[in-house]
């Protein structure tokens, strides 16, 4: 397998919401692949169990640093940052992953609001703000993973606030995408992780058990480093029931409603059912 250029032997990752999920199982990755890993999270039992797992050998307890973090506030990040660069003296990749839901609706639960949009967007910018100025300075291939949702790019009603929050981590993501590539001499790459339906304790709390849909967190975090290592920006996973093809088809559909002029959410509209379920059956869409 390709790798990200950035993602070598001895150099240094940093993973928000790295106690828990995708980002633990990314930090478990990229420590086989020999990178030193700083986990970041909110609470310090978590951060410290995860640690342990990580570090579970000797030599490895030194390519290993946890330091609790809340990317809601820029000023914990901005700790975070001096943490890191004390310890390893460099960041090669920075992964904005740290995640919540339960925002709720439009006009609803205002403080969910604050929230998730908190931690989802605001967390991401804050680790862009307090990172990539340094990554860009260092000259050295550098990269930047943040964590958005397919709940971003197709909306399906429920939990609004996270929906919006996701759909701004894309296009944030698509923003820096191009703004690194403008500057002159920057090694800096970014991409835009979408995970398919994952078992992971944000999972956990509503379903004890993995459902079969449910991917592995283990698999995602295979996928993005694959998915980096071609130069992808998009890294769009599948899960045991959602597949490359109908991921492809339900995101040209919401594409269409705007195109075609359609109703918002048409997948959703009972009006709009029997023209969704045909278009996802035709072979030639
Ligand atoms: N699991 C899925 O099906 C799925 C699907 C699409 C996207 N995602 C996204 O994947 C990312 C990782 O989530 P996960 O599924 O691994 O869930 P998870 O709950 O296992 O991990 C998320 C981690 O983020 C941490 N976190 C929350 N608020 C924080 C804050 N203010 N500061 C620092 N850390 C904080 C949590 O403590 C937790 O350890 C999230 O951004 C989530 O929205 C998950």
């Amino acid at each position: 397998m390709t790798s990200h250029p950035a993602l070598a032997p001895g150099r240094t990752a940093v993973i928000t919401g790295g106690a828990s999920g995708i980002g633990f199982a990314t930090a478990s990755l990229l420590l086989d692949a020999g990178l030193k890993v700083c986990i970041a999270d909110l609470d310090d039992e978590s951060l410290d169990h995860a640690r342990n797992a990580l570090a579970d050998d000797a030599s490895r307890r030194d390519a290993v640093l946890a330091v609790p973090t809340d990317v809601s506030r820029l000023e914990s990040v901005a700790s975070l940052r001096d943490a890191v660069l004390d310890r390893f003296g460099e960041v090669a990749l920075l992964m904005n992953n740290a995640g919540t839901g339960g925002g709720g609706k439009s006009f609803e639960n205002f403080e969910g609001w604050q929230r998730v949009l908190g931690v989802n967007l605001l967390g991401a910018v804050h680790g862009l703000q307090t990172f990539v100025p340094g990554m860009i300075e260092q000259g050295t291939p550098c990269a930047v993973v943040n964590t958005g949702s397919k709940q971003g790019i197709t909306n399906p009603p429920g939990d609004t606030a996270y929906n919006v929050s996701k759909a701004a981590v894309r296009s944030l993501t698509e923003n820096l995408a191009a703004e690194l590539r403008n500057l002159e001499g920057c090694q800096v790459t970014a991409h835009l992780l979408v995970p398919g339906f994952t078992y992971t304790g944000m999972i956990r709390r509503f379903l004890p058990e993995k459902p079969d849909a449910a991917w592995l967190p283990e698999q995602v975090a295979e996928r993005l480093l694959e998915a980096m290592g071609r130069g992808d920006f998009y890294v769009l996973c599948p899960d045991n029931e959602v597949t490359p093809e109908v991921d492809r088809k339900r995101i040209a559909w919401a594409a269409g409603d705007l195109v075609e002029n359609r109703p918002a959410l048409s997948r959703w509209h009972p009006d709009w059912k029997a023209a969704f379920e045909a278009f996802m059956a035709d072979e030639e869409a």
